[in-house]
């Protein structure tokens, strides 16, 4: 299949260009685009086939179900069975935004869109460029990460080229994702909300809307796989490099120094090394590739540039990784899962 790429501008967005991408989706094709977290990788969601074809495009397992997104809160109603209060009052304070929220579905949604469930999640993206595909495209668009299943989600479309090109029908350039970490998912299927994954919309913003504690799934917090993640996607390996990853943690001094010993053992064994750290003590490090990923105290920088550095250490072929860890925090909690799961959970505690 030949790929089609088209760059667009979020602030003057070509309607030919849209309505062209919208038809193949309309069709049952494939069409990747920008959003406010990630790429996703779009095909109609209330197609059974276009939900078979995005599984086959990025290897992925069919147990794991897809985000449904639309860009009106009227669109809602006709896909779900109950619409909570408390689901109302987070789409009032972060709809459009990088919040996605499971329902009960109603039949209209196929069993191929949800993995099987008999639940929807559902998200109100922000980017202009996604909500006017997804009404040319019919109003209801099924989006996974648009990233081969196990690598880092795209947070440009160059990535998503290099995953997709000749695998999908279309690629929609929008330019560099604003936020660079998927949605924040929070499930209402159950007797209070919990968060199944994070993100940038935090455990503190949802909590300060709904006035009450919003859970956490057990599973985000233990290292333990006896905690099932509610989220199947949750329990797959994922974002993990082609080099070993290893995160190191304690008191800053200390991490520098233990990270540039076992720099300098690596590079004795020949292997080539990367680092990344803030932008406060990127500058302490020996390693051949040394990532700023952003400033201490600024979370929302490391999590826009920590899925860019790890393909960039793939595109380096650096065989050894080693990290920081970041203050778990704010958004900090999200990228936090992210670094921990792309190190395979090898963190070395000093
Ligand atoms: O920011 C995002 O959410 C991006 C952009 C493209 O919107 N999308 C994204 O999709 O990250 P994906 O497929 O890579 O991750 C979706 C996650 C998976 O962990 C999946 O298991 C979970 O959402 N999920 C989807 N539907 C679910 C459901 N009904 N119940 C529980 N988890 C669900
Ligand atoms: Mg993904």
């Amino acid at each position: 299949m030949k790929t089609e790429t088209a760059i667009l501008d979020e602030s003057n967005i070509d309607p030919a260009v849209i309505e062209r991408a919208g038809n193949i989706i309309k069709k049952g094709g494939l069409v990747a685009f920008p959003t406010e977290t990630v790429y996703g990788l779009g095909g109609d969601a209330l197609n059974p086939q276009s939900s078979a074809k995005i599984y086959a495009a990025k290897g992925r397992p069919s147990d794991n179900p897809l985000i449904v997104h639309i860009s009106g809160m009227e669109a809602l109603d006709p896909i779900v069975t109950k619409i909570p209060d408390n689901a109302r009052k987070l789409a009032d304070a972060y709809w459009p935004g990088p919040l996605t929220m499971i329902f009960n579905k109603k039949p209209i949604v196929p069993r191929e869109t949800t993995g099987g469930l008999d639940t929807v999640a559902v998200r109100m993206p922000s980017s202009r460029i996604a909500r006017a595909l997804i009404d040319a495209a019919g109003g209801y668009i099924a989006a996974p990460s648009a990233n081969l299943s196990g690598r880092p989600s795209p947070t440009s479309a160059s990535y998503v080229i290099e995953d997709m090109d000749g695998r999908i029908d279309m690629i929609l350039d929008g330019g560099d994702s604003e936020v660079g970490l998927e949605s924040t998912i929070v499930d209402f299927t159950g007797e209070y909300p919990v968060i199944l994954r994070p993100g940038y919309i935090t455990a503190e913003m949802i909590s300060s809307v709904l006035e009450m504690e919003v859970g956490i799934d057990p599973a985000l917090k233990k290292d333990d796989p006896s905690f099932r993640p509610k989220a199947p996607g949750m329990k797959y390996r994922h974002y993990a490099p082609k080099g070993e990853l290893v995160i190191v943690t304690g008191p800053s001094d200390k991490v520098v120094s233990h990270i540039n010993e076992l720099v300098a053992a690596d590079r004795e064994n020949g292997l080539s090394t990367g680092v990344m750290a803030s932008k406060e003590t990127a500058e302490l490090y020996r390693a051949d590739s040394v990532k700023a990923l952003g400033s201490k105290g600024r979370a929302e920088e490391t999590a826009h540039s920590l899925f860019r550095a790890l393909r960039e250490f793939d595109d380096e072929k650096t065989e050894r990784i080693y990290s920081e860890s970041f203050d778990e925090t704010g958004v900090g909690a999200a990228i936090m899962n992210r670094l921990i799961k792309a190190a395979g959970h090898h963190v070395i505690q000093l």
